[in-house]
């Protein structure tokens, strides 16, 4: 028995699921979500198998990059709700078993924040060293921005400071000055106080933007990786299993420096970035070589850490480390519209719309997050198949209202729609055919299906926690690896071809007789392995999982 060995290390088999509380559920009737309406929908989370909830910011913000721009690290936007709401939300998901991650955004504050208020104001101000200022900008800055459509450069003028601030993203989020102890000692609190309240741990927004300190004149220079094993040793004295999971887009031989060292001791958990735009190169070439080569790559993990795999997030579905050619063949079949397209990097869409709707492919690319390597990590609204609004600026058109239903603004608010605040998605992937209340009704919706697989998910640890082996098929189509853990071995196969396969899968199991048990959608179905070989025909899309089993040996569900 191998499952009690799970809740150990949480994060190694989690189902995450990140959401806006401003875009989930409004509470109070005003257009904006609130975490009184969240706390209304802890259950329904729970029931779809949710084991962590990451929220994204909320705390007081202008709100000029979504709550990226905070003001206040210790409380909760007004418009969200207070404190003492965000306690009773985080009672109720512990008490349904799940653990809440949240938002650390500490690479920048907003130029709203009392402390840049102050910092610009004087050069004696205690806050001014928070920042980081030059009388001239570098000649050849470290970096370009973030947003080349809204920013030239990542120094910007500051006419009350008379001198220039460094800002790797908007101009109205200058950098903190992680070179300062203050600031370090300033984050440890932060983090110390959402730990004391109860939080399981943090997604650090824009790490290698947080650690690439600049500093200012006469700073001590800052060694990156002292700092994040601190803080993960901090975390730890004060809640032993609390995770640090970092927003990492590097590329993959920089990101096992991020782990620690070989036991893991600073972040432990990356977003695999690599493997998300490899797995899109391979899905707009209906060829799995892509895929198999991105994982090949990725660097050995320590045992405590874990990949953070998805298949969209909140940005843009970023396209950064793929060739320019690459990047375009995805262009074409995801998102060929100017429109669609953001920073010349990215797409601003959500899965099914990129894939026309087709409920089978959908199908296949959810199993394939719920079966590669890592921990899978859902953005809110991807268990219906909700689309986006290109209508809605920039980044922001896949964050629209959840579709709760096909009440008027989707069941998300009774506010009047001119006061939501966001539009709700319009047309085929709009709340008349796509919302929670009718997929509930349907035992052959999405929403079902998802509810399925992250149970058989949660039921083969293996999958999270089994070395993983890509597999020959004999057709480039088909995608097949292997997990094994504990004596345990599980075999994955997906077609991403729109024609039918029929492959042969050398599964190499251990000597002795095996058969495989299909662990999905075909019963209890029994299938004979020859000579550790599996043959198999695949609709088009189709995908299986297996577990294999030697003859005689114990059955399990
Ligand atoms: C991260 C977030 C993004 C935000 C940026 C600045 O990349 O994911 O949404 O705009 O950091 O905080």
């Amino acid at each position: 028995m191998t499952a009690g060995r799970t809740a150990d290390l949480w994060w190694k088999n989690a189902i995450v699921y990140c959401l806006d509380v401003e875009t989930f559920l409004d509470g109070d009737g005003d257009g904006c979500g609130d975490l009184r309406g969240l706390i209304e929908r802890v259950d329904y989370l729970a029931g779809i198998g949710v084991s962590c909830l990451w929220l994204m910011p909320f705390f007081p913000s202008p709100s000029r990059d979504d709550g990226y721009d905070i003001t206040d690290f210790y409380n909760v936007d007004p418009l969200l709700g207070s404190l003492g709401d965000f306690v009773v939300f985080l009672r109720t998901a512990r008490n349904r078993g799940m653990r809440v991650v949240i938002d650390l955004v500490v690479n920048h504050t907003s130029d709203r924040h009392p402390w840049f208020r102050s910092a610009r104001a004087s050069r004696h101000s205690p806050f001014r060293d928070f920042y980081v200022w030059r009388d001239r900008p570098p000649e050849e800055p470290s970096a370009a921005p973030v947003f080349p459509d809204a920013e030239k450069s990542i120094w910007s003028w500051d006419r009350k400071a008379r001198q220039w601030y460094l800002h790797h993203f908007y101009a109205h989020q200058p950098d903190l000055n992680i070179e300062n102890p203050s600031v370090r000692d300033e984050i440890a609190k932060i983090v110390g106080f959402w730990l004391e309240l109860g939080v399981d741990g943090f997604r650090i927004d824009a790490v290698p933007f947080l650690l690439e300190a600049e500093g200012n004149p006469g700073d001590v220079p800052l060694d990156p990786h002292a700092f994040l094993k601190h803080l993960q040793a901090f975390i730890s004295r004060r809640r032993g299993d609390a995770v640090l999971l970092g927003e990492v887009n590097v590329a993959p031989k920089a990101l096992r420096g991020y782990f620690g060292d070989t036991e893991g001791d600073e972040l432990k958990m990356l977003f695999n970035f690599p493997v998300m735009q490899a797995m899109y190169l391979a899905l707009a070439r209906q060829d799995a070589r892509p895929l198999a080569r991105s994982l090949e790559r990725l660097p050995e993990i320590p045992e405590d850490c874990q990949w953070g795999i998805f298949v969209r997030n909140h940005d843009e579905l970023t396209l950064d480390q793929l060739g320019d050619d690459e990047r375009l063949e995805v262009f074409e079949a995801f998102g060929p519209e100017e429109d669609m397209q953001l920073y010349g990097r990215g797409l601003r869409r959500r899965l099914p719309p990129m894939l026309d709707g087709d409920p089978q492919r959908v199908r296949m690319v959810y199993s394939l997050l719920f079966s590669l390597p890592g921990t899978p990590i859902l953005f809110y609204g991807e268990e219906i198949g909700m689309g986006e609004n290109l209508a809605v600026e920039g980044r922001t058109s896949v964050r629209t209202p959840m579709q709760w239903s096909d009440e008027p603004n989707a069941g998300f608010s009774v506010a009047k729609p001119s006061r939501l605040r966001r539009p709700v998605v319009e047309g085929r992937f709009g709340p008349m055919a796509i919302n929670v209340a009718e997929q509930r009704r349907d035992p052959q919706s999405l929403l079902n299906w998802m509810e399925r697989i992250i149970r058989r998910r949660h039921e083969t640890p293996a999958l999270g926690w089994g070395a993983s082996r890509v597999l020959a098929s004999g057709d480039h189509s088909v995608f097949a690896h292997r997990k094994d853990w504990e004596g345990t071995t599980v075999v994955l196969v997906h077609n991403l071809a729109s024609e039918p396969r029929s492959v042969r899968i050398d599964v190499d199991p251990p000597p002795g007789h095996h058969e495989v048990v299909d662990l999905l959608d075909q019963g209890h179905a029994v299938i004979a392995m020859d000579a550790g070989r599996l043959e198999l025909k695949l609709e088009g899309y189709g995908f299986r999982w297996f577990r294999v089993e030697e003859v005689g040996g114990r059955t399990t569900p």
